[in-house]
């Protein structure tokens, strides 16, 4: 079930998302969060940053569970996500870096998968933080995955290397063609899922997920069968409801 909150712009978007993250806080003992990297999630990570510094919140009993990471980029990579994780929320807060987890994408990689779920098996993720691709994809699962994969190996579509081009191109280097992700099984096992989306590039995929057919060609329109799924979208995003 989805509750859409259409916002006027990335900031109130990165507020009201802050004030669910803040409520799973408060309510929980040891929270489990499920995070996501790339441009969606910055100013809410800014966000924790700065209450954390203001009100003392404290991160030291919270437990984090990363959606993917590339194939192939050694962890100190500028843009492997456990780097980004680090440099935009981790190192910024008390967290204990024993709490943190991402999935590997060096070594053996079916041994990594597994071992990835293993970890999950453990915890029941009280919020999973959710960015959506312009075509769909959540974590990296891209259309045409099955809805009941797990955690594992993917090949990066050529409209998503493009996508995240941004990030690699001041390095001069290539977006890694593979990443490592948690599977759409276990995404669908959170107890309840964020989804937050800005501009106009997300507006297809956002109608997509809302109002089209639950399809592997949309995968996030299999979010259509989580009970408690919120969706915070500026008005770009939300320009095709
Ligand atoms: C990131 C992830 C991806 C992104 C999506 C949107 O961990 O799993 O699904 O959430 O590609 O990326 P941005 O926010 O950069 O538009």
């Amino acid at each position: 079930m989805f509750n859409v909150i259409v916002v006027k712009d990335y900031q109130e978007l990165s507020q009201k998302a802050f004030e669910v993250v803040k409520g799973v806080l408060k309510e929980k003992e040891s929270p489990v969060l499920g995070l996501a990297t790339g441009s969606s999630p910055l100013g809410l990570y800014q966000a924790m940053i700065d209450d954390h510094k203001k009100n003392q919140t404290d991160y030291s009993k919270v437990i984090t569970f990363n959606l993917d990471e590339y194939v192939g980029l050694p962890r100190e990579h500028q843009e492997s996500y456990y780097t980004f994780m680090h440099h935009n929320l981790f190192d910024h807060l008390n967290i204990k870096e024993e709490h943190v987890h991402l999935p590997s994408g060096l070594g053996d990689l079916e041994e990594n998968s597994k071992a990835y779920e293993a970890l999950m098996a453990n915890y029941q993720i009280d919020l999973q933080l959710l960015g959506i691709g312009s075509n769909g994809h959540i974590g990296f699962n891209e259309p045409g995955t099955p809805f009941d994969s797990l955690t594992h190996v993917v090949t990066l579509k050529e409209s998503t290397r493009k996508d995240n081009a941004r990030f690699f191109e001041p390095l001069k280097e290539e977006v890694p063609t593979h990443a490592i992700t948690m599977g759409i099984q276990s995404v669908l096992k959170a107890k309840k899922i964020l989804l937050i989306a800005s501009g106009k590039n997300k507006a297809q995929a956002i109608y997509n997920m809302l109002k089209g057919p639950v399809t592997p060609e949309h995968p996030a329109s299999v979010l259509q069968n989580h009970p408690d799924v919120i969706v915070i979208v500026d008005k770009e995003a939300a320009s095709l409801l």
